[in-house]
């Protein structure tokens, strides 16, 4: 369906995943999951590291992820869990999600990844209920220009490494430029590895359409 393939990052993502959860990732999807309820849609999911913060209250998860050994590794994650979570392939650009089914839409770390992001903004419109939000975790571009000209520069090679991950994206003004209002936002630094990465600015993010 999809032509999202990264077996080297893939597996490489599996393994470190783990150590960014330990330094303190596992606590950030916990504060972006925990208000979550009824039906969910979320997009990239990876190898399913949200899938054990979903609260009781969601109903179902459909977790769309093109990418086949993380999605192998998904639907491995699932089948351990109480809450009804169905992986699936598919990509952010064409959701494979009937219209105004989802109460919210998860991007967690994979608006960095997508290639273009107003039509997944767009897809997330499309399959939101009324008064349906996004939830949104990411590491996002600098607003130090120091920091954000480090971040251009390394960005020239670090997508070709990182799984199309770009390091350099100011998604909450993306967000805010395709049609949705932000309800609350939490900026912080995160510092996942022990080493500089060019990836420290974070955010926590809901917002609706408008
Ligand atoms: C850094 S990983 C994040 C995985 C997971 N969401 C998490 O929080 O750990 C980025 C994910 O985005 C997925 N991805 C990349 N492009 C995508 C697209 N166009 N549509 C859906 N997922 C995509 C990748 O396959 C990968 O699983």
């Amino acid at each position: 369906m999809s032509n999202i393939n990264h077996p080297i990052f893939a597996r490489v993502y599996k393994w470190i995943s783990p150590l960014a959860e330990k330094q303190g990732s596992a606590d950030h999807r916990e504060k972006l999951l925990s208000g979550a309820y009824g039906n969910i849609v979320e997009v990239g999911a990876g190898s399913g590291t949200n899938f054990s913060h979903y609260p009781s209250a969601v109903s179902k998860v459909i977790a769309v992820e093109p990418e086949p050994t993380l999605r192998k590794e998904a639907v491995r994650v699932s089948r351990n869990l109480s809450i009804q979570i169905e992986v699936v392939d598919g990509t952010s650009e064409d959701l494979p999600v009937d219209d105004n089914w989802a109460d919210f839409v998860i991007f967690s770390l994979v608006l960095c990844s997508i290639e273009n992001v107003n039509t997944a903004l767009a897809q997330a419109k499309r399959v939101l209920a009324d008064s349906g939000k996004i939830l949104v975790y990411e590491h996002v571009r600098s607003d130090n220009p120091k920091e954000a000209r480090r971040q251009d520069l390394v960005n020239r090679i670090w997508p070709l490494f990182l799984g199309g991950c770009n390091c350099n994206r100011d998604t909450p003004s993306i967000i805010q430029n395709s049609g949705f209002q932000i309800l609350t936002l939490d900026s912080f630094r995160f510092k996942p590895t022990k080493i500089w990465i060019p990836m420290e600015p974070h955010v926590i993010l809901s917002a609706t359409a408008i």
